[in-house]
């Protein structure tokens, strides 16, 4: 029989209060709401503490995807962390996770596909459980890209956002992901990244975020419609037939624009990205739980999830929730 990798919660964490296109400007950035809500649709973020780690977010959110699942952190066989802002080198933000969960002897790892990176790690966990290796997954996407944004790139350091979402997929008959796709064109890794490093106690290279958004602009809404597609293809579906297209959240003009390649009505696009910005890996799983708790999400419906990021990296997955 087929087995299926069935979602079975959902959470999310956002840290403090929301931060305004004003607020950014009152701080000093030369920029305005008018500005960044034209260009990219944002019209507020949230932003860690200093001091406040992607694992802390990253625990919140887990904590509230297995209490919508039912189930406790030790009964987890595998968690996967997607971040790109871990809080050490190592060890990794799964195992950190892994420890505040009390799960012990799961498989714990992080995944590194920037934006992308929580499609990977659901097409990762799919994997493992079809395989029938493992049973009950915890997913998460967590980020502080607040720390490796450059405040006086006023191109890009409005764009992003602090963060973290969950899931917990579980073995089932019933299902379940469909499909999943990954990705990456490393040639193009040059228009989005962090090209620093630690060496010898010293940072080498250059340790903040930098992009040529056009060029990011144009690969991200060819290869978000293209691997749209693909999942749908795989899973015999026209894009049209999904009940809900949940894209990374980076600009509006970049998901509007998806979604009218894909000829998905609007209203059954699900947007963050005005109240949460650019948060990376986490963007994915916050707007998924923003809409199943609201109720928009429902069991039976059809879901594509789908991100893209530095490296480059490009995924999606198909579910039937
Ligand atoms: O996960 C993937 C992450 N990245 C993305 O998805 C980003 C994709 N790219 C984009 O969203 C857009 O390219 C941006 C929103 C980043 C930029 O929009 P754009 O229309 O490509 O603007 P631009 O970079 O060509 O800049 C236009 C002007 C420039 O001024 P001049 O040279 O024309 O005088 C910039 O200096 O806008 C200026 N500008 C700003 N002005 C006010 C750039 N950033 C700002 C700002 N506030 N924050």
């Amino acid at each position: 029989y087929l087995m299926f990798a069935r979602l079975i919660g959902t959470g999310s964490y956002l840290p403090g209060l929301p931060v305004t296109n004003d607020d950014l400007a009152a701080r000093g950035i030369a920029t305005s709401d008018e500005w960044i809500v034209t260009r990219t649709g944002i019209r507020s973020r949230y932003l860690a503490e200093p001091g406040t780690t992607s694992s802390e977010l990253g625990l919140i959110a887990a904590q509230r995807a297995l209490e919508m699942a039912g189930i406790a952190g030790s009964e987890l066989d595998l968690i996967i962390v997607a971040t790109s802002t871990p809080d050490f080198i190592f060890p990794s933000t799964a195992c950190l996770i892994q420890g505040k969960l009390g799960n012990k002897g799961g498989a714990a790892f992080d995944v590194q596909a920037v934006c992308a990176g929580f499609t990977y790690a659901l097409g990762i966990a799919e994997k493992f459980i079809r395989s029938g290796s493992h049973k009950k997954a915890l997913i998460i996407g967590a980020e502080v890209f607040s720390r490796i944004l450059d405040w006086n790139d006023r191109g890009t350091c409005v764009l992003f956002g602090d963060g973290a979402g969950a899931v917990v997929l579980e073995a089932s008959e019933k299902p379940g992901i469909l499909a999943t796709a990954m990705h990456a064109d490393g040639s193009q890794n040059g228009i989005l990244n962090v090209p620093g490093q630690i060496c010898g106690g010293q940072v080498t290279g250059d340790p903040f975020l930098r992009m040529d958004g056009q060029a990011v602009f144009k690969f991200a809404v060819r290869v978000l419609a293209d691997v749209a597609e693909e999942v749908c293809r795989a899973a015999g579906l026209q894009t049209n037939e999904v009940d809900w297209l949940i894209p990374h959240q980076a600009n509006i003009r970049i998901i509007e624009a998806t979604g009218r390649k894909l000829g998905v009505d609007r209203n059954k696009v699900i947007v963050t990205v005005d109240r949460h910005g650019n948060t990376s890996a986490a963007s994915v799983p916050l707007a998924l739980d923003e809409a199943v708790r609201d109720g928009r999400i429902q069991r039976g419906q059809k879901v594509l999830l789908e991100g893209v990021g530095g490296g480059f990296t490009w995924g999606a997955a198909l579910l039937e929730f």
